[in-house]
């Protein structure tokens, strides 16, 4: 490019010093490469202007879709394993954060390669980590991952409000929208689970793929197994709280990327790849 421009301004510089003869031609032929150089520049800056509003027109849209059709798969109340097949997208989900890494690692590996994600918080970190609460509004789906991470098949009504009805509370407090999304502490959940689950306006997140991080797999590892078995529709389970995790995510974004995938949010998921009926009803096996 800078050959050309070169080439370009001096065949400019040479046919006005022609045209016009003697040396005071010069400087003005170098005003108006100058001039022409500054439009070129402004034309494409408001090209780059204009398509970055389009993007954000179309990505608000997506996402007050993406909110309705939480709220109506929340309502069905059948948990979610993984999307339909028909689009190229995949859901990265992080758990219990936030935590120390969620600004200063996870939000800008994303941010920096336009990946969307699904974080599920602790009621407990709220309060800790407000800021980060806040960026991950603008990076994706925020959902509830109990306040304690306490095991809840067996609890009773009022325990599980202290768990599921508190955090979504305070959570909703904090970023001033509903929360839609619930995925139970180690994926264990039973009928009154999934009733209060569902009492709260809330779709119960579960996974197809898990990364195992939390059993400190190296990150090339983790890699390695997410990428083996990818496929349009992954809910992908990874936790923000590991140094591991943080390691691969360049790595594992790139390569999703490279094979064509789109890093969606649950909700969007739900708009873009909708999972069929019987997908939903078959459980974890509608993802096979
Ligand atoms: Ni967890």
């Amino acid at each position: 490019m800078l050959v050309i421009g070169a080439a370009a301004a001096v065949v400019v510089a040479a046919s006005l010093a022609f045209t016009r003869g003697g040396g005071g031609g010069k400087s003005s032929a170098n005003t108006q490469t100058k001039a022409q150089k500054a439009q070129r520049q402004d034309a494409k800056e408001k090209a780059e202007k204009r398509r970055k509003e389009a993007a954000a027109r179309v990505q608000r849209k997506l996402e007050a879709k993406a909110d309705l059709a939480a709220a109506r798969y929340a309502e069905i109340g059948l948990p979610l394993y993984c999307g339909g097949t028909r689009k190229n997208v995949v859901a990265l989900t992080f758990d219990d954060g936030p935590s120390q890494y969620t600004e200063s690692d996870l939000l800008p590996v994303l941010g920096a390669r336009h990946a969307r994600a699904t974080f599920f918080i602790l009621g407990r970190h709220i309060s800790n980590y407000p800021n980060a609460i806040l960026k991950e509004v603008k990076h994706g789906a925020l959902g509830d991952h109990t306040w304690n991470h306490s095991s809840l098949p067996g609890l009773n009504r009022f325990a599980l409000k202290a768990e599921l009805g508190d955090t979504q509370r305070e959570l909703q407090r904090a970023i001033g929208k509903p929360i839609r999304l619930f995925r139970p502490p180690y994926g264990a959940h039973d009928a009154t689970v999934d009733e209060q689950i569902k009492a709260y306006g809330m779709l119960q997140v579960l996974w197809s793929i898990d990364s195992h991080d939390w059993k400190g797999l190296s990150a090339t590892a983790m890699i390695n197994r997410v990428l083996a078995s990818v496929k349009p529709g992954s809910i992908v389970l990874m936790h923000d709280i590991h140094s591991n995790t943080m390691e691969a995510l360049p790595t594992l974004v790139r390569a999703l990327h490279h094979r064509g995938f789109r890093l969606v949010t649950i909700p969007e998921m739900l708009v873009l790849a909708p999972p069929t009926m019987r997908q939903l009803s078959l459980g974890a096996a509608g993802c096979e």
